[in-house]
Formats: structure tokens, C-alpha cells, sequence
């Protein structure tokens, strides 16, 4: 969308993943001191965003109203607050009567909620699509009646689609706002088998299957508007998931199949490795996806904070061309991914999710796509069995081949380091 914001992927931080509904003014003033005092902020991280639960109701005069509690001197002192710090502030609504969590949506309310938002002083709106049983206006109609009237309001707020694909955003996305989500909640397992184990409900999946949907879509990512496979889960151990449940997991005592769980009797699960949550972090540069933070900035460890602030990495996401990167070559345990660069310069990056060190030889000036058997040798990993059977702890990322989901890249460019001229179309 050309609203003069979002033209690289957006960066900042968003209440759901960690906090769910349990969120008020002292919380997200001590997130905007974190984010400065961490550095995050600097680094580019400046949306700070609230997600469902901050809206209790309407006036009299129809204008939506948070919740008095958690929220007592209102969102303008919020967002003055956060724009104090050098941040900016976002907010959550949805297309429909009500939010995901049932609290009022802006459906009928579009025009009223965009001047309030503005007044506020908002900067960001994430909107979802709850609350649509009864209606029957397309997707894109409901997201353009709020893009219209975030318009007519004269401030650029950032205009952040969350409709989980339906509707097939990708293809009206650009028109409308500046991401769109393209799938459901993202959780913090790498793989469907995990997700199985922990018998996740079917509106949660896991990171390597948000990354497996994102390629399909590459070619609609530009500046302005780009694909969103939702928030990261760098920095959260273990998630609070939720809802009907099939089969039941075996630690919830006295389960039963059908039955609704709730996050208290679910208890904390999931987790990604240090090293899959530097590779989960790598994607999401790749791809040119919103760096949408959805940890605790106020207690961070070390190697979260190493892997949000890699200066390197995040310079792929926020270039300027902002296309998204696309998978070469493939086998059974290695991919290549290249993401174009200003510049004539590529991206590279190798993808080893094997239980084997392995080397990956890149050739330039061959086509990838079609060259893929010489490109490859499998080595046996340094000291032996080492990482053979622990994804945890597996050093190094700079470098491709280390094992378990681990990413490493290498930076090219053309034609320079390409005898053949580049391989790659940009
Ligand atoms: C949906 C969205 C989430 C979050 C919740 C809030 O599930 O996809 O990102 O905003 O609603 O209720």
C-alpha cells in the first residue's frame, strides 16, 4: 500500500504471544524502556504493539473505549507515552462484531475507530477477522473499507492484514495494506512431527510449515507490502496454546477428547532450539516478513538478544528492494534459498535440517535450479557423532552445514563474483 509506510518489513514488538490477554499501561510502558535500554529500538525495532483485549466497549457516542483497568488514563497517554521513547504505537481491532477474543470489533464503526486511532495517536493497526459469521462482504471489501478510512484520516498508520489467508490476500495485498498474514498462528515447534506430539490445536502450525507456504507467494512481496508468516517466536520457551483438543496430551491430567483446554490446564510446551531460533530469525529476513517481536523485552537472555540484533541479517530483511527470497535447490536435508539485494547483490543462504554436518558447494556460475546434483557433498561431521543427535547447541550460523535446522549465508554479487554472469534472475 502506498501510505508512506512499510516499505521494508515492519519491525517492532506486538503484546500477543507472550502476554495474551494480560496486558495494561505499566506493561507496555516498562516493553518501550526495555526496547530502548536493549538496544532494540535502535536497531529498528519501533512499533510497539497492543494486541486483542485492550477494548472493553462503546460511548454513547459510539467511540471505543479500553478497558478502565488496565488502562486507566487512556491510549492517548499510551501512545504519548511510547512516541516519548522514540517508538512508535500500535493497536489490534478486527473486521468484525467482535475480536478473537470477543471483544468489540469495528465492524460499522470503520470510519469512527480510524479518526479515534488517529487522534491517539496511532501509528500501526493490526486488524484480524473474527467476527464475520453474518456478514457477506468479501474479504478485501472489509479490509478495504478500513484501509479507506485509515486514509482519510491524514496519518500514515501502518496497515497490517491478519485474515490467516482466506480470502487470498496475496493477490489483492498491495492494494490494500502494507502485510498480509498468510496463514494461521504461528507456534514455537519446528516441525509437524513436534507439533503432533504435543497435539497441538489445528489453528496453530508449526515454523517450518509457515516457511514451506511462504514460497508460493514470493513474487507478491515488494515495498509497501509483504507476506506475513506472523510473529516471532525467537526468545519464548514454551507457549500457552489452547482449545479443543482431539486427542488428548498426555500431561494434562484427566483430559478428555472433545473437551475445550484452557492455557492454564495446557501448561507451558513447545520451545524452538537457540540454534532453530537463529534460523527461524534468518527466514524471516529471507522472506522480507515483519519482525514482529512476541517475547518478554524485559527478560531476555544473551542469545535472544545476539539473534535479534545480528546486524548482518537484519540488513537482508530492511534492503531496500524488498523482494522475498526464494528456495533454488533442494534434497532431503539441505536447501538454498537466495533473496535479491540492491545493488546486483544476492543472498545466499544453506538450510541443513539433516541429523549430518554436510558441506554445500556453491557453484555461481551454473543455474541452480537445474545443476543441483554436482552441487552438493555429504562429509562426515568433525569429532564424530557430535551433533548426530542433539539439535540443541550446535554452534556457529555465519557458517552453512552445521547440523539440525541450522541456516549459514554468504553474501554475492553480481557479476562480479559470477564468471558466467548471475545466475540468479533478480
Ligand atoms: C488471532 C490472530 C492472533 C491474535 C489473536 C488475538 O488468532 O491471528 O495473531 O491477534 O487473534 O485474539
Amino acid at each position: 500500500l502506498s501510505n508512506g509506510v512499510g516499505r521494508t518489513p515492519a519491525m517492532g514488538w506486538n503484546s500477543w504471544n507472550f502476554f495474551r490477554c494480560n496486558i495494561n499501561e505499566t506493561l507496555i510502558k516498562e516493553v518501550a524502556d526495555a526496547l530502548v535500554a536493549n538496544g532494540l529500538r535502535d536497531a529498528g525495532y519501533k512499533y510497539v504493539n497492543i494486541d486483542d483485549c485492550w477494548m472493553e466497549k462503546r460511548g454513547a457516542d459510539g467511540e471505543i473505549q479500553p478497558f478502565k483497568n488496565k488502562f486507566p488514563n487512556g491510549m492517548k497517554a499510551v501512545a504519548d507515552y511510547v512516541h516519548s521513547k522514540g517508538l512508535k504505537f500500535g493497536v489490534y481491532s478486527d473486521t468484525g462484531n467482535h475480536t478473537c477474543e470477543g471483544y468489540p470489533g469495528s465492524w460499522g464503526y470503520e470510519k469512527q475507530d480510524a479518526q479515534t486511532y488517529a487522534k491517539w495517536g496511532v501509528d500501526y493497526l493490526k486488524y484480524d477477522y473474527c467476527g464475520m459469521e453474518k456478514t457477506t462482504v468479501s474479504v478485501r471489501t472489509s479490509y478495504e473499507t478500513m484501509r479507506d478510512a485509515l486514509n482519510a484520516t491524514g496519518r500514515p498508520i501502518l496497515f497490517s492484514l491478519c485474515s490467516w489467508g482466506s480470502g487470498q490476500p496475496h493477490l489483492w495485498g498491495q492494494e490494500v495494506g502494507n502485510s498480509w498474514r498468510t496463514g494461521i498462528d504461528l507456534f514455537a515447534v519446528w516441525d509437524a512431527e513436534q507439533a503432533k506430539r504435543l497435539k497441538l490445536p489445528s489453528f496453530l502450525q508449526p515454523v517450518s510449515t509457515a516457511i514451506k507456504q511462504q514460497e508460493q507467494y514470493a513474487e507478491f512481496a515488494g515495498p509497501g507490502g509483504f507476506n506475513d508468516p506472523d510473529m516471532l517466536v525467537v526468545g519464548l520457551e514454551g507457549m500457552y496454546p489452547y482449545g479443543i483438543v482431539q486427542e488428548c496430551p498426555e500431561h494434562i491430567p484427566g483430559c478428555k477428547p472433545g473437551e475445550y483446554i484452557s492455557r492454564d490446564r495446557w501448561g507451558r510446551v513447545g520451545g524452538l532450539s537457540v540454534t532453530e531460533q537463529r534460523t527461524h530469525f534468518a527466514f524471516w529476513c529471507m522472506l522480507a516478513a515483519p519482525l514482529i517481536l512476541g517475547n518478554d523485552p524485559r527478560h531476555m537472555t544473551t542469545s535472544t538478544l545476539d539473534i535479534l540484533l545480528a546486524p548482518e541479517i537484519l540488513a537482508l530483511s530492511q534492503d531496500v528492494l524488498g523482494k522475498q527470497a526464494r528456495k533454488m535447490w533442494a534434497d532431503d536435508t539441505a536447501e538454498i534459498w537466495t533473496k535479491p539485494l540492491s545493488d546486483n547483490r544476492i543472498a545466499v543462504m544453506a538450510f541443513n535440517s539433516g541429523e549430518m554436518t554436510r558441506d554445500i558447494e556453491l557453484l555461481f556460475s551454473r543455474d541452480l535450479s537445474t545443476e543441483s546434483k554436482n552441487w552438493e557433498r555429504d562429509v562426515p561431521p568433525p569429532g564424530g557423532d557430535a551433533c548426530k543427535d542433539k539439535d540443541r547447541g550446535c554452534p556457529g550460523w555465519a557458517q552453512a552445514g552445521e547440523c539440525k535446522n541450522n541456516a549459514g549465508f554468504m553474501l554475492a554479487t553480481c557479476p562480479f563474483s559470477c564468471p558466467e554472469g548471475c545466475p540468479f534472475s533478480t
